[in-house]
């Protein structure tokens, strides 16, 4: 057998092969998703192994994500939580949410993520006002325009250790000296915002590279 094609599709398939291989849960995630007429923008397993590593790595208990979609990759989050762990999951279509906590309730979760319908900003700012309880990662996975609102919010919301974490922000309009796009915008703020050191992770991806932005928030002096 020859050696297949060195393209992101095959490194993306090797790492998976070793670290990312779905479950019967996820795989049916994605199945309701499709037959639900969800789009298949959910984060690839590779991604959502990140994630849950990342999550582990700070043996975070309290998750905040933006984008719930199909709740896929609020799985992968809740699969690091330990036992009475929490994820709150933001999501503008009630759609979206009634399929994310019917794959939510199968994947085991019922009582640890809760889907909360609205537009994300509107709810932030209620948690906001609520005196929530602090949160150890951020996940934001909205719409790209609103990134960079949700930043500010997310950091007020993240304990000092936690983690912002944001999708999408490395496409090709990255590299358009002209290109203003929501995701831009947003590796922009966080490079120069002062509670926050941060990078961007190429990410492979079975359409080409994408980036995870990822920032820890540092205690100030
Ligand atoms: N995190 C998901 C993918 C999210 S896709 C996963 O990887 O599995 C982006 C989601 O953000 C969509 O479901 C979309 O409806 C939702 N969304 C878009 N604008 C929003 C807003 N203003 N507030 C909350 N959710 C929003
Ligand atoms: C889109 C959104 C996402 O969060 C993603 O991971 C891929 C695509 C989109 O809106 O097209
Ligand atoms: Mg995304």
């Amino acid at each position: 057998m020859s050696t297949p094609q060195p393209t992101f599709e095959n490194y993306d398939a090797y790492i998976g092969g070793l670290f990312a291989l779905e479950d019967g849960i996820l795989q049916g995630t994605r199945t309701t998703m499709q037959a639900a007429g969800l789009r298949p923008i959910n984060v690839s397993p590779t991604g959502g192994r990140l994630l849950q590593l990342l999550a582990l790595m700070i043996g975070a208990e309290r998750i905040l994500e933006i984008g719930t979609l199909g709740g896929y990759s609020a799985i992968w989050l809740a699969r690091a939580l330990p036992p009475g762990g929490k994820l709150v999951s933001l999501e503008i279509d009630e759609h979206h949410a009634a399929v994310a906590r019917h794959n939510i309730a199968a994947a085991g979760f019922a009582r640890t993520v809760e889907v909360r319908v609205g537009p994300a900003l509107t709810t932030l700012t209620a948690m906001q006002q609520a005196g929530e309880a602090p949160f150890d990662l951020v996940f934001i996975d909205a719409d790209k325009d609103g990134y960079v609102a949700y930043l500010e919010q997310a950091v007020a919301l993240v304990r000092s250790g936690g983690l912002v974490l944001a999708d999408n922000t490395l496409r090709p309009d990255m590299l358009d000296p002209a290109g203003d796009g929501g995701a831009k915008r947003y590796n922009a703020a966080v490079a120069t915002h002062p509670a926050l050191v941060s990078t961007v992770v190429p990410v492979l991806r079975s359409e080409g590279l994408d980036g995870l932005t990822i920032s820890i928030k540092q205690t100030l002096p």
